[in-house]
């Protein structure tokens, strides 16, 4: 039976929370078992907000794969992709721009939110995110996309480029359709979303003292003053917590009693989380540390991935190129230039 075929990626940014790990490298980790998987370091896509930090970009690419190999993502089962090594992303994303209408790109709800955010004048860079985007999808003509809610405005315009190169220039690719992850959006420690910008994530690269500090300082319900006030558990992170990281259920249950009764502080149950996290985190943390130990190991598997990658890509743009009426070219020799002309 043929596997169908999943592409997804993240932006290096940065190390990886445990956000991240419940709501999406768990997920990968599982479908890499049933689907032909690619999963992306989308290294250009960094640039179109953060172009002005080439620095940083390298010791990105190595956390965040020292977090993905940690949590279970299996390179004899994946691929590894780095999108600035393959330039038919961005050759077809070039393509596939002639049929996306700028006031399209202008709708697309993260560019607007982008736009307000950097009260800066938009590059054609960020206008074209999706653009690029579509095309790591398309060039491998995947057909199923594991992605949070954040992205689906990403997918739709991916599905909407599909259809229209299909539409002119014959099928040649499937709609790449979007798998949310079921799991809920796991909050920061101060309740608003988990994000590295707001300083307000647990990684998997911090320590088991670190973690537990982080956890003892957590937002929980703040109309409660006493350990005998009744407390709230809907919207109290240090209970959404739980619900996931704890596998004791009947303890989970009995908190949520004691909680809304008065009859628990928030350093118990907060002491409890710390111990269940740091014990859920550990396998990962042994196996992360022995990754980032190997910078050319990593690299190799980025390597290996990327190679593996672009034979696929390659054979999707020659497809595309003859369809959009681009004259076939010889391979180009670089040593047949090494001259002057006359
Ligand atoms: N835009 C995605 C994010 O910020 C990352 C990404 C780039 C991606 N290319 C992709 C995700 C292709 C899915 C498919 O998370």
């Amino acid at each position: 039976m043929v596997k169908k075929r999943v592409l997804t990626g993240h932006r290096p940014t940065g190390p990886r929370h445990i956000g991240h790990l419940v709501g999406t490298l768990e997920n990968w980790a599982k479908i890499q078992n049933t689907h032909e998987c690619f999963f992306l370091v989308a290294d250009l896509h960094v640039l179109t907000t953060d172009y002005a930090h080439p620095q940083s970009i390298q010791e990105n690419i190595l956390n965040m794969l020292a977090d993905w190999l940690a949590a279970g993502i299996d390179p004899q089962r994946a691929s590894l992709v780095l999108q600035s090594a393959i330039p038919e992303h961005a050759q077809l994303a070039l393509l596939l721009g002639m049929l996306a209408t700028v006031a399209r790109l202008e709708r697309v709800p993260t560019y607007k939110e982008q736009v307000q955010e950097l009260g800066l004048q938009p590059s054609l860079g960020l206008l074209s995110y999706p653009v690029l985007q579509a095309a790591d999808i398309l060039v491998y003509r995947a057909e199923t996309v594991p992605v949070g809610e954040d992205q689906l405005p990403h997918i739709e315009l991916a599905r909407e480029l599909a259809r229209r190169f299909n539409q002119t220039y014959g099928e040649i690719f499937p709609e790449p359709e979007a798998l949310l992850s079921k799991s809920a959006r796991l909050p920061g420690i101060d309740n608003r979303s988990m994000h590295t910008s707001y300083g307000n994530a647990i990684y998997l690269r911090d320590t088991p003292e670190e973690t537990t500090r982080k956890v003892m300082s957590m937002y929980t319900d703040p109309t409660r003053i006493h350990p005998n006030d009744p407390g709230h558990v809907e919207g109290n992170p240090v209970f959404a917590y739980h619900e996931i990281f704890n596998p004791n259920r009947e303890e989970v249950e009995e908190f949520k009693l004691r909680y809304r009764a008065g009859k628990v502080g928030d350093v118990e149950v907060k002491q409890r989380l710390a111990e269940v996290l740091n014990a859920r985190l550990a396998p990962l943390r042994e196996r992360r540390s022995a990754f980032i130990a190997q910078p050319k190991m990593l690299m190799e598997i980025l390597e290996d991935g990327t190679q593996h990658a672009r034979v696929i890509a390659a054979g999707t743009l020659a497809e595309v190129q003859a369809r959009m009426g681009l004259l076939r070219q010889r391979p180009f020799k670089t040593n047949s230039i090494s001259g002057p002309k006359n």
